[in-house]
């Protein structure tokens, strides 16, 4: 089976942590909309300019154009052919359902709620903001991000619930513990506990 799969958490729960990981473990590509849009930002292309200012003030992009970059990135022959995870889409429930569109002849087969307090969170961003400079993890700008997640985000819960894909799993913990929870959830959703050398799903 090709593994299709979302991350949802909040700002901070681990999702690009754990995301390259799960994507070396699965040989599937890992699609980050933030690290795309940094990108865009870094090579000053014409996205870069739009999305520049609403990432600083840790504001969401226009569900449109994320849709679009998302639909392009799902096209090409990787994600096709080998699966993908998604971090950080969808975001909105407009995109959810984009998402549903884009996805509709080979549905995401398991949606992963990773579940980290707002006071852990907290922490830990406050620990990157030392460590890494992300222009959105001012004080200012992370309070925006996680009010936007419980307005605009959290609704997608109950969403892939109702579809019967969603996992929810504890994210906290030591980076181990959490990816061995991650493991395990996806192998019961799936059937998948990894790929091998020669690309084939471990069952
Ligand atoms: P994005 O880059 O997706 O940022 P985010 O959602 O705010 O999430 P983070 O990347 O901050 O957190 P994460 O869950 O990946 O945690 P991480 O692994 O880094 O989006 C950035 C911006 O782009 C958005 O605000 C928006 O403007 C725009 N955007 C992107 N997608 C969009 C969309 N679909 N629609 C509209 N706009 C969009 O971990 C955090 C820290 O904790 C790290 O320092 C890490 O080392 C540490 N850590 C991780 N796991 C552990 C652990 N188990 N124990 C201790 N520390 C840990
Ligand atoms: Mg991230």
């Amino acid at each position: 089976m090709t593994i299709r799969l979302v991350l949802l958490g909040r700002q901070g729960s681990g999702k690009g942590t754990q995301g390259a990981r799960l994507a070396v473990h699965y040989d599937i590509a890992h699609v980050s909309t933030g690290e795309m849009l940094r990108n865009a930002i870094r090579n000053d292309t014409p996205v870069g300019k739009v999305v520049k200012d609403v990432i600083g003030k840790g504001s969401l992009v226009a569900d449109d154009l994320m849709a679009s970059l998302v639909k392009g990135r799902l096209g090409d022959a990787d994600a096709r052919t080998r699966g993908y995870l998604l971090d950080g889409f969808p975001r909105t429930l407009p995109q959810a359902h984009a998402l549903d569109e884009i996805a509709r002849a080979r549905p995401i087969n398991v949606v992963i709620d990773l579940e980290v307090p707002r006071e852990l969170v907290l922490q830990r961003l406050g620990a990157r903001r030392a460590a890494e400079h992300r222009v959105d993890d001012s004080p200012e700008a992370v309070e925006r991000r996680l009010a936007l997640y419980d307005e605009q985000t959290a609704p997608l819960i109950a969403h892939y619930r109702r579809q019967g894909v969603l996992a929810v799993v504890d994210g906290v913990g030591t980076p181990d513990e959490v990816f061995a929870r991650l493991v395990s959830a996806i192998g019961s959703a799936t059937g998948v506990t990894a790929r091998g050398g020669d690309g084939q799903s471990r069952r």
